[in-house]
C-alpha cells in the first residue's frame, strides 16, 4: 500500500490544468538535464497531482528535443506513481474521428534521434515493454473520458514518428494498411519506455486532430486545422484529468500488472562488491 500521486504530461494545446488546490509551479532538478518546464503541483479531490507541459509553456520543445528522460525522472522524484500522457495524434481509421480520444495500448517506435534509456554503460537493464501501458490506469482514463461525454476508443496501436514533418502519403498508407496502426504521433516514444524503466504506471490518452494523409476525402495534414481541433480537445482533456483522482483514489496497492516492479528481473550488471 502507498500514496497515489498522479502525473500528467500535457501535449500540444495542454499547457496547464485548472482547479488544483495549493497550485504551485516548482522547479525540479534532475541529473538527466532540465525538464521541459517547471512542474505544476497541487491536489485534486485530496490526491496529489503533478502536471508537466511536454513542450514547455510557450511550446518551445519540438518532439525531437523534448527532454524525455529528465521529464520522467522529475516526476519520479516528486513521488508520482501514475503517469497519464495527453497528446495530439492523427488517425488511420475512419471510425476514429477528429475530436475522439484513443487510450492506446501498443506502440511502434519509429523515432531515431532521442535518448531512449536510463541504462547504458555501467548499469545495463532490459525491461519488458511487451505491454507498454498499465491496464488499470488506462481503464481509469477510459472511464473518466466516457463520464465526460468524450468518444473514447479502448485500445489502439500508436505509430511514434520522429517528425517534425508529417508523413508522406506512402508512409501513411504503409502504417495503416500494412502495419495495422490506428493513430500516429511524435511524442509517446521513448516516453512510455522510460516510464516503464522508472517503474511508473503509464497510460496514453491520444486526442485525434486529423486523418493524417491517407484519407481520400481529407487533404494533407495542416497545422491550422490541427490547432482548431486541439482547442476543443484540450478542454475535454482537462475534464478527463479532473475525474481521475476520484477514480484512482488516494491510496494504491502495488500495481497488479507489475509496472512498479519492472526492474526486478531486468538488471544484468553485477552489483558492486
Ligand atoms: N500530431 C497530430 N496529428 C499528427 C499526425 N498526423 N502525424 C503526427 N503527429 C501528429
Amino acid at each position: 500500500m502507498g500514496d497515489t500521486m498522479i502525473g500528467v504530461i500535457g501535449g500540444s494545446g495542454v499547457y496547464d490544468i485548472d482547479g488544483l488546490e495549493g497550485a504551485e509551479w516548482r522547479g525540479v532538478e534532475s541529473p538527466w538535464g532540465a525538464p521541459s518546464d517547471q512542474v505544476l503541483t497541487g491536489r485534486l479531490d485530496g490526491v496529489p497531482m503533478a502536471f508537466l507541459p511536454r513542450h514547455g509553456r510557450g511550446h518551445v520543445h519540438s518532439p525531437s528535443t523534448v527532454p524525455y528522460r529528465a521529464n520522467i525522472d522529475a516526476l519520479k522524484r516528486l513521488g508520482v506513481t501514475d503517469v497519464v500522457s495527453v497528446s495530439a495524434c492523427g488517425s488511420f481509421r475512419e471510425e476514429m474521428a477528429p475530436g475522439d480520444f484513443v487510450v492506446v495500448d501498443q506502440f511502434i517506435d519509429r523515432t531515431i534521434a532521442r535518448e531512449k534509456t536510463f541504462f547504458g554503460t555501467g548499469c545495463v537493464a532490459h525491461v519488458s515493454v511487451a505491454h507498454p501501458t498499465c491496464p488499470r490506469l488506462s481503464a481509469a482514463c477510459i472511464e473518466a473520458g466516457k463520464a465526460e461525454g468524450i468518444t473514447v476508443h479502448d485500445g489502439g496501436t500508436y505509430l511514434a514518428m520522429e517528425g517534425p514533418q508529417f508523413s508522406s502519403m506512402a508512409e501513411s498508407k504503409l502504417y495503416r494498411e500494412v502495419w495495422g496502426c490506428d493513430v500516429i504521433g511524435m511524442t509517446n516514444m521513448p516516453e512510455a519506455k522510460l516510464a516503464r524503466e522508472a517503474e511508473l504506471c503509464y497510460a496514453s490518452v491520444a486526442m485525434i486532430t486529423d486523418y493524417d494523409s491517407w484519407h481520400p476525402h481529407h487533404g494533407a495534414v495542416d497545422i491550422s486545422d490541427i490547432i482548431a481541433t486541439l482547442t476543443g480537445n484540450a478542454d475535454k482533456a482537462r475534464g478527463l484529468v479532473k475525474r481521475l483522482p476520484a477514480l484512482l483514489g488516494a491510496v494504491r496497492e502495488s500495481c497488479e500488472y507489475g509496472c512498479d516492479r519492472a526492474l526486478d528481473h531486468a538488471l544484468l550488471t553485477a552489483p558492486e562488491k
